[in-house]
């Protein structure tokens, strides 16, 4: 098979979306969202190379009228992807998100985006999207991974990065601490076969391996992980509001400290530990990747040993063994991983491999989880 010429802006390239004809129908889309006379103009920025694969932001002003005087916002948009982009996931759930954020914000002092307008129809940009407040701060880059070195936050003393870790846990302890989350985020309970709120996330996340395969083709690793992780599912029903995404690489920080707490597609109801295990797990996939390029890395950063003494601190609940949510966020990664590689295959930004699984670069790490389970 021939393969496409390296296109000229890969970026672009991951969506069909045409940019240049979207502020326009942005403000089009404002001026009957906004009072009579605001004449709205949207201007697009870019900048967000760093992060951001799984769905579409953009970064946006607005100008317009009230009272007489011109005014000016700063928003993100949101924008679900359309199917033909290869979207991570079988299904986006953007309203759950919006409210999810919503929710978060209006119950809580964890620092989320207000969430503004929400576009339910995709008339405007194909698909739907909502706006929120933009939020001056700095991420720590997935690409390349920050514990290569040269940034902001693997530069910083070592203090400092642990004012943010610290910080970050707090995160999760305050979503974690929310009442009667059960009630309120009903939405976000996987709605898929299982007793409980952890068989039903897992039940969603075998179905959206099944989706994945279609277009890459089967990963005996991963299939040997959900089996284990269907034979050794953990005998609980706790269901409090998780993140999901719980990494870093989510979270605005302003001095080590988080101003805002992003990207709420992986929300769900679930044990606490979903959002633990993840939030180390996601370093110590960088720290595979580094692991193997023989480069220093972050070993003392995000520990699990550390991460568990915060979360027991801030939270006042002892966690206890994370392994079976480890394999759970292996598995998960794993299928993430076959989503994007299938997308630069179809958009010719790189060959196909003949082993999908040299597309989970943390495949050491999840063969050493499953060695160590007995799997
Ligand atoms: N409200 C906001 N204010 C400022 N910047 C934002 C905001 N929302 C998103 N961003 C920027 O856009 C980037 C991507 O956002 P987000 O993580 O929500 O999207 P994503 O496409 O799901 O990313 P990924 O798949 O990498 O997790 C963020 O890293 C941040 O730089
Ligand atoms: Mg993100």
């Amino acid at each position: 098979m021939t393969q496409a010429p390296p296109p000229a802006d890969l970026k672009m390239q991951r969506s069909s979306r045409d940019a240049s004809t979207l502020p326009a129908r942005l403000a089009e889309w404002l001026a009957g969202v906004l009072p009579p006379g605001a004449d709205p103009a949207v201007t697009l920025h870019h900048g967000i190379d760093a992060n951001g694969m799984s769905s579409e932001t953009l970064i946006l002003d607005v100008a317009w009228t009230e009272d007489g005087e011109r005014r000016l916002g700063e928003y993100v948009a949101r924008v679900a992807p359309a199917p033909h982009d290869f979207p991570v996931f079988p299904t986006y759930a953007l309203a759950d998100q919006y409210d999810a954020i919503r929710i978060v914000g209006e119950t809580t002092d964890v620092p989320v985006p207000q969430v503004r307008w929400f576009e339910p129809t995709g008339e405007v940009l194909g698909t739907p999207f909502f706006l929120m407040d933009r939020i001056d701060g700095l991420v720590p880059q997935d690409v390349l991974p920050y514990n290569f070195g040269d940034n902001w936050l693997h530069d910083a003393p070592h203090e400092d990065q642990r004012r943010l870790q610290d910080a970050t846990v707090d995160v999760i302890a305050r979503l974690h601490a929310i009442p009667d989350a059960g009630v309120t985020f009903s939405f976000l309970d996987p709605p898929h076969p299982g007793d409980t709120a952890l068989a039903r996330n897992l039940a969603r996340t075998r179905a959206w391996y099944d989706f994945a395969v279609a277009d890459i083709g089967r990963s005996p690793l991963v299939e040997r992980g959900l089996d284990w992780l269907e034979a050794h599912l953990p005998d609980t029903d706790e269901a409090v509001l998780c993140w999901g995404d719980s990494r870093i690489g989510n979270v605005l920080y302003r001095d080590f400290e988080p101003v805002g707490v992003l990207d709420w597609e992986m929300a769900a109801l679930g044990p606490r530990e979903l959002d633990l295990s993840w939030i180390v797990f996601a370093h110590q996939v960088f720290e595979t990747i580094t692991g193997m390029l023989e480069l220093p890395g972050m070993p003392h950063f995000l520990r699990e040993e550390d991460v568990k003494a915060t979360y027991a601190e801030r939270a006042g609940v002892e966690v206890g063994d994370l392994h079976w949510y480890h394999v759970y966020n292996a598995v998960q990664w794993c299928i993430v991983f076959m989503r994007t590689g299938a997308r630069q295959i179809h958009f010719g930004e790189i060959e196909r491999p003949d082993d999908l699984e040299s597309l989970f670069h943390h495949k050491p790490l999840m063969e050493r989880l499953l060695d160590e389970a007995g799997a």
